[in-house]
């Protein structure tokens, strides 16, 4: 019997995670299979129960689960609570535990395209799951200060108040006033059907953007991303953050694996050519 894994979430439609993880599994040789499993909101406790008697072993948490997953799992990995949310879990005899892949994602991003935090100054665009993960990724890699800028001023301050950072809102984008940023986008804001749609950042503050990491990937070249490039600052896509929580899942479920970079590559790239429709 091959293993089993999964993904759950409401709706599930437009998840890339069965093909990425099937990519992985067969570059790997694992017998495992991943499927989507759609759970009704109203089932999700019953759900997860019935899952861990069918013996799966790993599951992948979207939307709207991140947050109620915390209800059906019997412990949670230090990283995972201090961002706040859980999107992998791994099964033990006792119930599954709850893991956040999506910071681990992160670091692994950034260590490819070599770019270093330590000590440098972090602007974060937004205040949601996706801003928790970047502000743990910068506070644990020794940064040496973070701003969290976001249309909503209480949830910038919610975020800040957690990882020591300072809170911004648009009204205020003249307090943003260090010489040099990385810079997380973590908003909604150009995603895909909306794909023109910016955030009312100005030039002034893209030039000095030294690095930026956006975590849309549809499209795959995001208004956000178009502005960085133009000042010549180095650019993560989201793609490259969705391939690589997905393979920080797998490390969870198989600690004892190293997958080569030529195999990250290839399933990089077959995602990348991944139809949405
Ligand atoms: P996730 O968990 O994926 O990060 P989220 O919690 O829904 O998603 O957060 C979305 C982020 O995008 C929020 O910071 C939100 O700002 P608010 O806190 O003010 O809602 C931001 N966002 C969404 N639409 C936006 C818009 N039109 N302009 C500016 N920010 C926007």
């Amino acid at each position: 019997m091959p293993e089993k894994y999964g993904i759950i979430g409401y709706p599930l439609m437009h998840s890339l995670s069965p093909f990425m993880h099937n990519r992985y599994a067969y570059y790997m040789g694992q017998k495992e299979s991943y499927e989507a499993f759609e759970i009704l909101p109203e089932r999700l406790s019953e759900d997860i129960k019935k899952l861990h008697d069918e013996s799966v072993l790993g599951l992948n948490v979207t939307i709207p689960y991140k947050q109620k997953i915390l209800n059906c799992i019997c412990d949670i990995d230090e990283c995972a609570k201090k961002i706040g949310a859980v999107n992998t879990l791994k099964y033990t005899d006792a119930g599954y535990v709850g893991y956040n892949t999506d910071a681990e994602g992160l670091k692994l991003s950034l260590m490819e395209a070599g770019i270093s935090l330590k000590d440098k100054d972090v602007l974060i665009l937004g205040a949601g799951g996706a801003a928790r993960a970047a502000a743990y990724v910068s506070s644990v890699s020794g940064c040496s200060s973070i701003s969290v800028l976001n249309r909503t001023l209480e949830k910038a301050i919610l975020l800040a108040e957690d990882f020591e950072a300072d809170a911004f809102d648009y009204s205020s984008l003249n307090k943003i006033s260090k010489p040099e940023y990385i810079v997380f986008q973590t908003t909604s804001v150009g995603m895909y059907p909306d794909v023109n749609a910016m955030l009312p950042v100005p030039e002034s503050l893209y030039s000095r953007f030294s690095a930026g990491i956006e975590v849309i990937y549809n499209p795959k070249e995001t208004a956000f991303i178009n502005s960085v490039s133009k000042t010549g600052a180095k650019i993560i896509n989201g793609f490259s953050m969705l391939v690589n929580q997905a393979l920080a899942s797998r490390l969870i479920w198989h600690p004892e694996q190293t997958i080569p970079g030529e195999i990250r590559r290839k399933v990089y790239n077959e995602c990348s050519d991944y139809s949405w429709s």
